[in-house]
Formats: C-alpha cells, structure tokens, sequence
C-alpha cells in the first residue's frame, strides 16, 4: 500500500516493520468470548514489528438501532507499546481515532480524537469512552483497557455521513508510536507521532453479543 511503505520510509523504519501483504496473510478477525468482562468480540492481532502484535477487540450489541449505536473496544498492547491509536474508519483523517496510552498502575488513559490533517489529531467531542469495571491493567509485560464508546459507529465527514456495518466487514486502521506521552494521566496530552501505520479489513459480525446491555451493567456502566 502507497501509505505504508511512504509512510514507514518516512519513520526510517522499513526493516522493522512488517509489509500489509504479510499482515493481511498471517491474520484475519477471529471471535473472542472474554472471561473477563463477558463479551463476545471480534478480535484482529496487527502486527507492529515482524514479532509483535497489539491485538484489537470489537464488542457490537447484535440488534443496534438503526443510528448511532454503542461499541465495546478492548485493546491489549505490549509494555513497549508507548501509545496506540485505532482509526474507526481506516484512515488517520475524518473519522473517529481512539488513542490510549498507559498510566502506571492506575490503568490507561483513552483520548478522544480527530485529525483533518496528517498532524497532531486535535480532541473530539462526538464520541465519549466510559472505562468498563473489568478488562483494564498494567503489569510487567502489557497493558490493556476495556471501554464503551458512544460515538464511534457513526460520524461525519464534512461531506457524508459514515455508519459501521456492525453484520459487515469494513476498514479499520491502527497506529502504534513507542514514544511516551508527555502527561500520561491526561486524555489530552501530546503524543509523538506513530512509527508505524497500518489498515486491514475487519469482520465485525464475530462479536455481535444479544445481551449487550446486560453485559454493560455487569461491568458497571449503567
Ligand atoms: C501524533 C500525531 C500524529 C502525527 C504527527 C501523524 C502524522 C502522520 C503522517 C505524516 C502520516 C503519513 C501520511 C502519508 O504517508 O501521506 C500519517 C499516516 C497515518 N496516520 Fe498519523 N499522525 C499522528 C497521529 C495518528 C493517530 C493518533 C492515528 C490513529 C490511528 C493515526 C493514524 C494514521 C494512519 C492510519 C495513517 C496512514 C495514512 C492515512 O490513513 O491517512 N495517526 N500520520
Ligand atoms: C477527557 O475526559 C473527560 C472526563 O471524562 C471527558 O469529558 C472528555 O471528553 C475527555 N476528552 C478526551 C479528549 O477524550
Ligand atoms: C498481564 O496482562 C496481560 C494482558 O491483560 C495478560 O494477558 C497477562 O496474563 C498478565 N500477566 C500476568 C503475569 O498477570
């Protein structure tokens, strides 16, 4: 893909990093039922060196409304990973990016955001993250979180209105940086820029749950 290999050409990292061709060979959604939290999840593992993955998990409630509806994001990183961003639509620009990063033992920060340009994503006030009760912590080897999203499913471009297709696949990009964010514990600290960009199809139906609001409640959102 054109972006990537600018992209990594751009990072100085054309060695380290893995080529979409071998991503998209080696890996593909699987269904993921969390001991955990209770959900079922759509889970996709993207590689961000030859060896490592941060693997990303999708939680849809199986009879959405017709609009916007909630999502469930879970995301287990390794202790290297410095903050790691997920692109709802597949690209860094127009769309929903659910950055986090650690935050020692007090569990990961989630930050809102939106980039219009191919710079600091600025923050963004159409999707709201509530941590769940289970599925976040921090220990010697990874880092991980488990958040409702409101707002993640559905946005605007500025000249179309976009909708996930929660029986569907669609594109889905992550972004990984090993750089720390200046203040950790902030939702709107800064971050470095990514080493590492990538996109790959994502077969949402997996983790289609019918007691999607049971299971919230459970994990204490109300
Ligand atoms: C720290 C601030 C950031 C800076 C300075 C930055 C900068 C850039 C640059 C320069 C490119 C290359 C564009 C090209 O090859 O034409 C790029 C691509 C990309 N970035 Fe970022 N980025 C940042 C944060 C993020 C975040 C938070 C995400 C969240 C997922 C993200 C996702 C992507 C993706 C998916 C691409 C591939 C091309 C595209 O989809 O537009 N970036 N970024
Ligand atoms: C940061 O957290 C506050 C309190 O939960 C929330 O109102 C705000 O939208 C969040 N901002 C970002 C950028 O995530
Ligand atoms: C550390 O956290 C990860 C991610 O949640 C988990 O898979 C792993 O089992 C944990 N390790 C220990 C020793 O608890």
């Amino acid at each position: 893909m054109k972006f990537s290999l600018a992209f990594a050409a751009l990072a100085g990292l054309v060695s380290a990093r893995p080529s979409f061709l071998d991503l998209a060979r080696r890996d593909g959604a699987i269904k993921y039922t969390d001991p955990e939290t209770g959900f079922a999840f759509s889970e996709f593992k993207a590689a961000y060196t030859l060896t490592s993955n941060i693997v990303y998990r999708f939680a849809l409630p199986s009879d959405p409304p017709s609009g916007p509806y909630d999502a469930v994001i879970q995301v287990v990183a390794p202790v290297q990973v410095g903050w790691t961003g997920l692109a709802w639509g597949g690209t860094m620009l127009k769309n929903p990016l659910t950055v986090a990063y650690p935050n020692g033992n007090s569990g990961p920060t989630v930050s809102s955001r939106w980039a219009t340009a191919h710079s600091t994503p600025m923050t963004y006030t159409g999707a709201t993250y509530t941590i769940l009760s289970n599925g976040n912590r921090a220990n010697g080897t990874h880092w991980q979180y488990t958040a409702l999203c409101r707002g993640c499913t559905q946005w605007n471009t500025g000249s179309s209105t976009v909708r996930l297709n929660p029986t569907g696949s669609s594109r889905l990009a992550f972004a990984y940086s090993p750089g720390r964010p200046s203040s950790p514990s902030s939702n709107t600290s800064s971050i470095p820029v990514h080493e590492v960009a990538n996109a790959w199809s994502h077969d949402f139906s997996l983790g289609l749950n019918p007691n999607f609001q049971e299971l919230l409640v459970k994990n204490g959102v109300s």
